[in-house]
């Protein structure tokens, strides 16, 4: 691992780790789950889950990453030599490969919407927004054409390497992210249907709280903050000694759950402004959104603006998760960066080509009722991450223990950390025990 490099800037360093957990999951998967449990009742349950579960798992995964300054599959290897645990790290690769395949076709999909807002005629009168949708979604080559060009773009950041390729997106995108958030929340607020929307998200109503609400937030929190496959410990293993991991942890704890109400704030007052359901799913962004800018003045403006930001959201997460294989199949083959991109690249895309194709034409070959995008979806939140998780917080918790902990939490002494019996007890107990709750929740529905 000689030459390996560091992120060169603490700024680059928080900018590229949330551009990693800010992502679709945020922008796309939070309101609609949001909306379809009720609102601020979810909401609260969510920051609970990120603060007893979400952060000792950042935690977890960035002492593994940066003590071994290496890729998932080696840095399980090198800190527990001659043991299965290196198999916790191949683990991660094989979600990654998994989430980035249906990843990639969202991704194409944000990236197709965003230039089609740009055209006038998408907010001609009289358009279907559902049926151009599905229309899209289900066709045959466009959507695979639009994952190819996004995973193209992926490719170029990540072959330019850590800091001219990762830091450097993370630095221009992720500002033009958090610009173009405020903006659109700001023109929310200003909704005629800003109030009950703000009532929906922020006025607690527990009365329709299930255990799948519970649940519902356990699993969104996990997905939204890049937990469970190695993607952040990827990126911690660039991380210098200087790096205080628990500040970095909170920081991005704190702007991934930001950036989340922030997307509620954009979505809500909009969608009661036009009388919308909020509870309308998954569509809610491709359908829903068109509906709603298509009655507002200066559609096209607004419609592109938000485009704009769930491609920037999705395309900063896809380097991370796109990042994590390469460094491992870079560093284990001792191939080239470019030429390991280049490999992930050509998986990624056969693999989003089957997915987009399992929502159209080969719609028909299900497996429990699944298509083969719907699949990778739940084996990958339902199973791989949480157990990536579990096994990343045992490690941590019980293999490594608490001096390792403590020296690398306090970077070798240059940091105090006043909560390390806290942080302990939620590494060795509290999560594991959350997490097996989604992972046996999931399994058992
Ligand atoms: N956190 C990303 C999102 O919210 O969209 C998705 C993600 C990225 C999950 C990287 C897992 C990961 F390793």
């Amino acid at each position: 691992m000689q030459n390996r490099t560091n992120f060169a800037t603490k700024l680059g360093v928080i900018l590229a780790t949330v551009g990693s957990s800010v992502g679709l999951g945020n922008i796309w998967r939070f309101p609609f789950e949001a909306g379809r449990n009720g609102g601020s009742a979810f909401i609260l349950i969510y920051v609970g889950c990120v603060l007893l579960l979400g952060i000792p798992c950042i935690l977890a995964e960035f002492l593994v990453g940066r003590r071994s300054h290496a890729n998932p599959v080696e840095a399980f290897g090198k800190l527990a030599p001659r043991t299965p645990w290196y198999l916790v790290g191949l683990m991660g690769i094989f979600t990654g490969f998994c989430i980035n395949g249906f990843y990639c076709v969202v991704t194409g999909w944000t990236f197709s919407y965003f230039l089609t807002s740009l055209r006038g005629s998408f907010f001609e009168d009289g358009t279907d927004y559902s049926r151009f949708f599905t229309e899209f979604s289900t066709g045959t080559w466009q959507p695979i054409l639009w994952a190819v060009l996004a995973m193209l773009a992926v490719h170029w950041v990540v072959s330019r390497g850590v800091r001219k390729g990762i830091e450097m997106s993370g630095r221009i995108l992720m500002p033009v992210l958090f610009l173009l958030l405020l903006v659109l929340g700001v023109r929310g607020l200003f909704m005629p249907g800003a109030a009950e929307g703000l009532r929906f998200l922020f006025m607690p109503d527990f009365s329709g709280v299930t255990a799948t609400t519970v649940l519902s937030a356990l699993g969104q929190a996990f997905f939204s903050l890049s937990v469970g496959m190695g993607a952040l410990l990827t990126y911690s293993s660039y991380f210098s000694d200087e790096v205080s991991l628990e500040k970095t942890a909170y920081q991005v704890a704190g702007l991934d759950t930001l950036v989340a109400i922030l997307a509620g704030i954009v979505v809500f007052p909009a969608v009661f402004s036009f009388g919308i359901q909020p509870s309308a799913g998954p569509g809610l962004v491709f359908v829903t959104m068109p509906e709603v800018f298509a009655g507002m003045p200066l559609s096209n403006l607004w419609s592109s603006l938000f485009y704009l930001l769930l491609a920037i959201a999705a395309l900063t997460s896809s380097v991370s998760l796109h990042e994590a294989v390469v460094a491992f199949i870079s560093e284990h083959f001792e191939l080239s960066r470019r030429k390991a991109s280049l490999f992930v690249l050509m998986i990624v895309v056969c693999m989003g080509a089957l997915c987009s194709l399992s929502i159209g034409v080969l719609g028909k070959y299900t497996l429990g009722g699944r298509n083969f995008f719907d699949m990778l979806d739940f084996l990958t939140s339902a199973f791989l991450l949480p157990f990536g998780g579990l096994l990343t917080t045992l490690f941590v918790g019980w293999k490594l223990g608490p001096a390792s902990l403590q020296e690398e939490l306090s970077s070798h002494g240059r940091y105090r950390v006043r909560l390390i019996k806290v942080y302990l007890f939620l590494i060795r107990f509290v999560a594991p025990i959350c997490i097996l709750a989604i992972f046996l929740f999931n399994l058992l529905m």
